[in-house]
């Protein structure tokens, strides 16, 4: 685990392994390396003067030698123009160094990153991030590695300077809190990371079970025959083509006032996702581990809003089940009964996000919700929509989006409005059920919501499809944690109007 650490005082006297100071393009030097270069016989600023590092955005120089000062190391981070600097270069740059401290084997190091300012943002809001991106850049998924070599370095502690002594109130604070949120990030990554094998609905209920213990949090755990009992015939039929039994997760973070209504969580836990009887091509099926992301996430916010001993109630539902081929496994034409009573045609046995997360909607009822926001990898065409950059965000109401697309670009973890026209509904038609589980090919990450949205009319709802951003494909492939540090803004900003 790594460890943080905020000091302020004078830069040129800091022991360390390594300073990391900002300088800007046309030769303008941050404010700590201006101190470095006062007492180092103008060292920095006659490098850039010859043109040894570019001002550009990510170029870095690292000097392994520096005269008159104690710490061992400086590496130069060039963050583009002065004027020009934002919270998303913020991001670009700590990714950057903390990569090359990495491959250079530093386990230590000083960033003097906190005092670049940027429009709009405090002192604590770029600790946050420093915090949140250096955790993040440092996560690697080798816990199932057992070759030593195959392990890079990893960074073990890193002290975050700030300028003056006043800004340590609110550095300790930004501390605690983006240490929280990196945590919940990170282990929504692990879950994520983790195969179908390991990772069952059983695992994720133990691992929930475990966070609730480690934080003071009530848990319930429900079981195939609890869940009959409750007529979630469409979570249950899911799970009938797997060996593997069926969990409802419920975890409640109660931080506000007693009779406060919670926001509720939803997210989808199917922890393998082959297709069922209607099977998925086989090219990259494994990443349909990555089908429980939207369980995996709101597991990880719940584990940092309770860190962070966050003043609001919140509860996380998470239907969680796999999805395989077998004797038992729905079939295409199935009708199955809904908790809420609506009966369903299951015309694509691989359109079964909905099917989990329709019960779960159902069951939210009970908590009298101010909100319910589910999240789910629900649909190959919101990656089409949206790609990688932007979950969807579903809402018949304004301000409720509003708040997510606002919560999404303060952390940097973005949201991006879609429709749910009634006109989409026509295409949910079933001859023989109250609706079919698939709308054919046009428009599928709408029709998915719409779905959702004939059992969320109870209450204020909105859907996230996180599909295309949950994780990354190819050679960085990997679970991202995303949206914990939206949910966590979002959650935060509801705090503080509360
Ligand atoms: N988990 C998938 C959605 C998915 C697919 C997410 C690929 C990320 C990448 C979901 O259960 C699913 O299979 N959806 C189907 C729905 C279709 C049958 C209407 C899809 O998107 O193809
Ligand atoms: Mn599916
Ligand atoms: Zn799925």
């Amino acid at each position: 685990m790594m460890e943080f650490k905020i000091k302020s005082g004078r830069p040129e006297k800091q022991r360390s392994a390594c300073l990391v100071l900002a300088v800007f393009k046309d030769q303008v030097l941050s404010p700590a390396a201006r101190s470095i270069d006062n007492v180092t016989g103008n060292i920095i600023s006659s490098l850039l003067k010859r043109g040894d590092i570019s001002g550009e955005t990510g170029k870095m120089l690292m000097l392994p030698q520096i005269p008159d000062i104690p710490a061992e190391r400086v590496l130069l981070i060039a963050c583009g123009k002065t004027a020009e600097f934002n919270s998303k270069k913020l991001l670009k740059v700590t990714a950057k160094v903390i990569r090359k401290l990495q491959e250079n084997n530093i386990t230590e190091a000083t960033l003097f990153l906190p005092e670049l300012i940027i429009d709009n943002t405090d002192i604590g809001t770029r600790i946050e991030q420093i915090i949140i991106q250096t955790t993040h850049s440092n996560y690697q998924p080798d816990s199932l590695k057992t070759k030593k070599e195959e392990k890079k370095s990893q960074l073990r502690k890193i002290t975050l300077f700030v300028p003056e002594r006043r800004d340590m109130t609110a550095g300790k604070q930004a501390l605690q809190d983006g240490q929280a949120i990196a945590a919940g990030v990170k282990m929504a990554r692990e879950l994520g990371d983790l195969p179908g094998n390991i990772c069952t609905p059983s695992y994720l209920a133990a691992q929930a079970t475990e966070i609730a213990a480690d934080f003071g949090m009530k848990i319930k755990v429900l079981n195939e025959k609890a869940m009959e009992r409750l007529s979630m015939d469409a979570l249950l039929s899911v799970s009938r083509g797997s060996r593997q039994e069926a969990r409802l997760i419920i975890l409640e973070h109660r931080g506000g006032s007693k009779k406060a209504a919670p926001v509720v969580l939803v997210g989808k836990g199917l922890t393998f996702d082959a297709g069922g009887i209607s099977l998925k091509p086989s090219s990259a099926m494994d990443e349909m581990k990555y089908d429980m992301c939207g369980g995996a996430s709101v597991l990880g916010t719940m584990r940092a809003i309770a860190e962070m001993n966050l003043s609001l109630n919140v509860i996380a539902i998470v239907p969680s089940s796999e999805n395989l081929p077998d004797g038992n496994a729905n079939r295409p034409g199935d009708i199955v009964t809904s908790m809420s009573g609506q009966t369903i045609e299951i015309l694509n046995t691989d359109a079964e996000g909905r099917l989990i997360l329709c019960d779960a909607l159902t069951y939210a009822e009970r908590f009298k919700p101010s909100t319910v926001i589910d999240v789910a990898t629900l649909t190959g065409a919101c990656v089409v929509a949206l790609g990688a950059h932007a979950s969807a965000v579903f809402s018949k109401d304004k301000s409720l989006t509003e708040e997510l697309v606002n919560a999404g670009n303060e952390s940097q973890d973005r949201v991006w409005p879609m429709p749910l026209w009634d006109e989409y509904n026509q295409q949910l038609k079933s001859n023989f059920a109250d609706m079919a589980n698939i709308g054919g090919r046009k428009a599928g990450a709408v029709t998915a919501a719409c779905f959702l949205a004939r059992y969320t009319e109870n209450y204020d709802w909105a859907h996230l499809d996180i599909a295309g951003t949950a994780w990354l494909s190819g050679s960085k492939k990997g679970a991202t944690g995303r949206p914990v540090r939206l949910l966590c803004e979002f959650l935060r900003s509801r705090a503080s109007i509360a």
